[in-house]
């Protein structure tokens, strides 16, 4: 990616930062630095904060914020510090995300921040190496398999680094989207962005405070994340078309706590039936409390192994297989980085090889609980080449004519304001 640097002598931190939250904001760096491996920012925040009630809310704001815009841009910032602007991988073979780590821990905040400008607010091609380097190849794979531009693959990094949107999800099953967005804003929630039942927000209190969220009337789901389970919804209605929706039968085999679940769950209007599993017993715990809280009781949980043969129940056997089958992969996350910052400098190649055997045998083994004619959707919170079409490319090879591809893509909202994932539906043929 592009190399110009920032100018040196010029503070990071915003000028209307008061003293006493500089002086916090190095206290915090230093309690972060203390970990050899970064561990997850925001848990270690809250923790750190309840354990210092010397910080208010203001501080904490500002002192989070901060931080992450640190992280956002650290390889850049760290670059600075140890004026290595002329580094390049050839000099630097071992140049992994934790190298990353390992360089800014050693310097204190004023040493880490002493020589940046305000990078945020720098266009991409002047703020050098604030996205890391090894997304690089990811980005360049992604740019020739979705067909970008350099101008498109550059904004796209960008995105990257923004500080993530809020998006909830209105759950429409027993309240209807006016009434409901009526109640938020009594609540002090500012509606940003409407698009039917998905709304971008900004809330001043506690979203899981309010009445409407007691009351089941929406939930938290990202906006790309609504959109994989649209596209499961528009290919299951299109592919049984004559069938009444009351009939569906749906097995979402990574369910975790049940974010596509509850969608798809509210799109068969508590018609139905989901067969929920995951490997982890807690989120599908997770998913019982959030079911019961939005008034949905076509939704059934079970723990399971799905990369392990699954018996069917009688009602679903009896039709041959499941209508749809929801492969909700785990993945690298990739393209939920946004909100974690951090995580990208825990990445370890080692993990993505260790996703991508999983996920090649989770679509091997779910897919034989397709119902013929019935679809099978693959998804992910990644934007990796390799965790999505590459996956899509080696199954379709595998299941040799059994399945066709109805539609792949990778979701982020128009104009960048979420988080990017990657769905494929895929029709068994009969
Ligand atoms: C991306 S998350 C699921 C998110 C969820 N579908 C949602 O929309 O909120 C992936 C899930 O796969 C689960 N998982 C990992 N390996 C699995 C396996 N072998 N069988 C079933 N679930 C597995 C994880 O426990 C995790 O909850």
């Amino acid at each position: 990616m592009a190399s110009a640097l920032p100018h040196r002598n010029s503070s990071f931190e915003t000028p209307s930062l008061p003293l006493q939250s500089r002086h916090s904001l190095g206290e915090v760096w230093g309690g972060l630095c203390e970990f050899e491996e970064l561990p997850p920012v925001d848990k270690w925040l809250q923790s750190y904060f309840r354990r210092n009630r010397k910080f208010g809310k203001r501080d904490r704001t500002l002192v989070r914020n901060q931080i992450f815009l640190a992280l956002r841009h650290l390889e850049a910032l760290t670059h600075h510090s140890l004026e290595m602007e002329n580094l390049n991988r050839e000099e630097e073979p071992a140049w992994i995300p934790q190298t990353i780590w390992e360089r800014a821990r050693t310097l204190s905040w004023a040493e880490l921040c002493a020589t940046s400008n305000s990078l945020a607010e720098l266009p991409l091609h002047q703020q050098g190496r604030s996205v890391p380097r090894f997304f690089d190849d990811h980005l360049l794979l992604r740019q020739q398999r979705s067909e970008w531009s350099r101008q498109e693959a550059l904004a796209f990094a960008r995105s990257q680094n923004k500080p993530a949107p809020l998006w909830i999800r209105l759950n429409t099953v027993h309240l209807g989207a006016k009434e409901t967005a009526a109640q938020l804003q009594e609540s002090g929630v500012n509606i940003l962005e409407q698009l039917d039942d998905r709304l971008r927000v900004q809330a001043n209190t506690s979203l899981y405070h309010t009445p409407s969220f007691a009351a089941g009337a929406f939930e938290i789901q990202d906006w790309s994340s609504q959109e994989i389970g649209a596209h499961c919804w528009s290919s299951l209605t299109h592919s049984r078309e004559n069938c009444p929706h009351s009939s569906f039968k749906v097995w979402d085999c990574c369910a975790g706590a049940g974010g596509k679940t509850l969608q798809l769950a509210t799109l068969l209007r508590n018609k139905g039936a989901i067969y929920s599993t995951d490997i982890r017993q807690r989120p599908l715990q997770e998913l019982k409390k959030r079911a019961k809280r939005d008034g949905l009781t076509n939704i059934r949980t079970m723990v399971w192994d799905a990369t392990e043969k699954l018996s069917l129940p009688r009602s679903v056997a009896c039709r041959g297989g499941y209508d749809l089958v929801l492969i909700d992969a785990p993945c690298s996350s990739s393209g939920t980085w946004r909100r974690n910052p951090e995580a990208r400098y825990r990445f370890k190649s080692q993990t993505l090889s260790d996703f991508k055997s999983l996920q090649a045998n989770l679509l091997r083994t779910a897919s034989a609980a397709v119902a013929p004619g019935g679809v099978l959707t693959y998804s992910t919170c990644s934007w990796f080449v390799e965790e999505n079409e590459q996956q899509i490319d080696d199954f379709l090879n595998w299941a040799n004519g059994e399945y066709s591809l109805i539609s792949q893509n990778l979701h982020q909202e128009p104009n960048g304001n979420s988080d990017t994932m990657f769905s494929a539906c895929l029709r068994k043929n009969t």
